[in-house]
């Protein structure tokens, strides 16, 4: 996993209202909640007494409860109650959950997971995204598959003609993509077959993006042509647009075996035109995305099921020339980790005060990001929040406002409906999701 970025972890949609939400990220097991101002909280899971997980338990005023012995954490990730020790009872420092930072941006959730810094960098989408004027939907799946497998898989599409061929939902494909119609589209099997030489390949590295353009064509046969340009974004974003598709795929490690793809579909231009009726669209782009996630991405994911080895790295593929965004990916996942490394002995050299780790986690981890870096990967807490309550949210720019599709502004102010079952008057009522996100068509 590469060290000191910002990863997508969940859609700001699938954070529930008033109850915690729990996600393993990056191997860690994490719990997500609103506090009472709608802030989001995000924190390790593991509780400190005898290890229940959090996300089981519910939300009492600004804290969360623990499903087992019902101890309180704030925030900030302090134990504030103990019911066992009454409400005046001394309360072990050691009772101290991590708190790390999240923001809330594309209609995404995003752990900064790395090193501790008084200022986060931005997130900053490759201006084709963060342009992109169009609507657009996301699914969320998982698949028991290494990242760099799944990103490489996505990073090249002469693949297509091979994985792609012969399932009912492929030949809707490259019927009506790849047909002619001279021929009344029957000829679009032969033609999406045919089309599988790459040509006019081109990469350019800007940063930690990596753009590719080519044509994919038939060998003697200048129609049968068609573009595509691809684009990765460290550390876990791809992009491909080709005619009248348009996709985002983000794949996001749950730990060292299975990865979390978050899939967005941006409208096709010709659905305005083909469906005039605004809240028609939406469920017609998650059906295509459906589409995809069952079949072609479920292609796709059976042959990485069975590649060897199941990381890739530099190194282990014999690429050819028209691999060569492939090959600048590993460079790039290579680079960040050692500038991250470098970074983390320079702190320590430096004599950076380290920042506590969570228990069970290698000594510097969560100072230098990253027991990332190391050869195996080993998983390293993302960095704690800066500044508790509002450091954990801070610079967020809240969830999206609008609210239409994404259930972004599903009930607010809805009751969390739970109890602090001692009468302090924590029975109140949670807020939804702030105002002021980004609008869906606009990234
Ligand atoms: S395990 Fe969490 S309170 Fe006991
Ligand atoms: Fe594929």
């Amino acid at each position: 996993m590469i060290p000191n970025q910002w990863y997508p972890i969940l859609r700001t949609e699938d954070i529930k209202q008033d109850a915690p939400t729990g996600v393993r990220r990056l191997g860690e097991e994490l719990v997500l909640w609103r506090d009472l101002d709608g802030k989001l909280v995000c924190q390790s899971a593991r509780c400190p007494h005898k290890g229940a997980n959090l996300a089981d338990g519910r939300l009492v005023g600004n804290s969360i409860a623990c499903p087992y012995h019902g101890f309180r954490f704030n925030t900030e990730g302090t134990c504030r109650h103990v019911p066992a020790l009454g409400a005046d009872g001394r309360i072990p420092a050691s009772l101290k959950i991590d708190t790390y930072e999240v923001r809330e941006q594309h209609d995404l959730v995003w752990l900064w997971w790395g090193d501790k810094r008084e200022v986060l960098p931005d997130i900053a989408l490759a201006r084709e995204l963060a342009e992109h004027p169009r609507p657009y939907e996301t699914i969320t799946f998982s698949r028991p598959v290494h990242y760099t497998r799944y990103i490489e898989s996505l990073l090249e599409f002469y693949h297509v003609t091979f994985v792609h061929r012969d399932h009912w939902a492929n030949i809707i494909d490259y019927t009506f993509m790849y047909g002619s119609w001279r021929k009344l589209w029957l000829d679009g099997r032969e033609r999406y077959i045919a089309a599988n030489k790459i040509v006019n390949h081109r990469v350019d590295v800007e940063g930690t993006i990596i753009r590719n353009t080519f044509d994919q064509c038939e060998e003697g046969n200048p129609s049968n042509t068609w573009h595509f340009d691809l684009i990765y974004q460290a550390p876990c974003m791809t992009h491909v647009r080709q005619g009248l598709l348009e996709v985002t795929t983000w794949l996001v490690p749950i730990d060292e075996h299975n990865t979390q793809a978050i899939m967005r579909l941006y409208e096709y231009p010709l659905l305005k035109a083909m469906v005039p009726v605004k809240q028609l669209r939406p469920p017609i782009l998650r059906l295509s995305l459906m589409m995809e996630q069952y079949v072609q991405d479920r292609q796709d994911n059976d042959i990485m099921a069975r590649q060897e080895p199941k990381v890739s790295e530099r190194g282990v593929n014999k690429f050819i020339a028209v691999d060569e965004l492939n090959a600048k990916f590993l460079q790039m996942r290579d680079r960040l980790k050692a500038e991250a490394r470098a970074a983390a002995e320079a702190s320590a050299a430096a004599e950076t005060p380290v920042v506590p780790v969570a228990s069970g986690k290698q000594p510097g981890a969560a100072a230098a990001g990253p027991a990332a870096v190391q050869d195996q990967e080993a998983a390293p807490a993302p960095a704690r929040a800066h500044g508790g309550a509002d450091g954990s949210t801070k610079g967020s720019t809240g969830a999206s406002a609008d609210g239409s599709t994404n259930g972004n502004g599903k009930a607010p102010g809805s009751s969390n409906g739970s109890s602090n079952g001692n009468g302090s008057g924590d029975r109140r009522t949670r807020k939804g999701a702030r105002a002021g996100g980004l609008s869906k068509t606009a990234p």
